[in-house]
């Protein structure tokens, strides 16, 4: 049997043993995947339990990240930009580390959003904080022009820019009403979203009519900011597709099948929320 994990702490509110034993179920895979507590401080001896083979691989999520990326043995390109693993993979006792946080952002708007990014115009990127960083590589990647970062606090937006290679520009959020008028696309990376907030004097009246409105929160699906977009008539994408879509590449890996993101799948996690 093969097994995969997902390390968190907390871990119990994760919803990838449900993804990954939906697909494994679905492709009737002789296979396991597991959510196991690992605590702060404790990563360092779970690393010598993954090198004596017992899984393929696995994810792994807040607080481990940053910490898991120094303890890979090797890590993808785009993992080494972003400076965060959220996936394992493991050969012959070696430990590979990738992101996949960026193919499940883009995966997430392909799917939900065709041709959001057919013009590779302006972006504006809200907040600047770690779950930024897969996101800009992405927009980077993917050819937009610009990358407006605004963040309160305006110095994290400047190191944050100053880190990553792309056409970012840092600002504070009172530079929005300025360039609202020609992004086409508007990304929340902050958490807001999740405590009923939303960002105040943000007026989604000054985004074009055919913006796409992003947010990562899916807790819940509809934030406050995703609400206000969709009752003006612009496009907007939740969050939960990103956790679907970032899913996928390492099922992949460590199964040898590649999973679908399917509205069924999506429901089945939805029922939990
Ligand atoms: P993560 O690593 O999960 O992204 P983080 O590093 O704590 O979390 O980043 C949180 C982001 O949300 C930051 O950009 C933060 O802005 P500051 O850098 O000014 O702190 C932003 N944020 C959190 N609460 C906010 C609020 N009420 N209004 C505006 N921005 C907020």
């Amino acid at each position: 049997m093969i097994k995969a994990f997902v390390i968190g702490f907390p871990i119990n509110h994760s919803r990838s043993p449900l993804i990954h034993g939906t697909w494994l179920e679905r492709h009737a895979i002789d296979g396991r995947y597991e959510a196991i507590a690992v605590e702060p401080g404790a990563l360092g001896a779970f690393v010598a339990r993954l090198r004596e083979g017992e899984f393929a691989g696995g994810n792994v999520t807040i607080p481990h990240k940053e910490e898991m990326f120094a303890l890979c043995d090797s890590r993808d390109p785009l993992a080494e930009t972003i400076g965060a693993v959220n996936t394992l993979v493991l050969r012959d006792g070696r430990i590979h580390g990738f992101n996949t946080d960026y193919l499940g952002f883009l995966g997430n708007l392909d799917q939900s959003a065709p041709g959001w990014d057919d013009a590779r115009g302006e972006a504006i990127v809200l907040g600047a904080g770690g779950a930024a960083r897969a996101i800009l590589v992405a927009l980077a990647e993917r050819g937009f022009s610009r990358i407006h970062i605004l963040n309160r606090t305006r110095d994290k937006a400047e190191a944050l820019a100053r880190s990553l290679p792309g056409p970012f520009l840092a600002r504070g959020l009172d530079a929005y009403p300025g360039l609202a008028g020609s992004a086409d696309l508007l990304v929340n990376t902050t958490a807001i979203g999740m405590h009923a907030s939303r960002f105040e004097g943000l007026d989604l009246g000054l985004l074009p009519k055919d913006a796409v409105v992003t947010d990562i929160v899916y807790t819940p699906l509809e934030t406050p900011l995703l609400a206000d977009a969709r009752a003006i008539g612009l496009r907007t994408v939740d969050g939960l597709g990103m956790l679907l879509h970032q899913a996928v590449p390492g099922f992949e890996a460590w199964f040898g099948v590649r999973p679908e993101v399917t509205e069924d799948l999506r429901q089945t996690v939805i029922a939990t929320l």
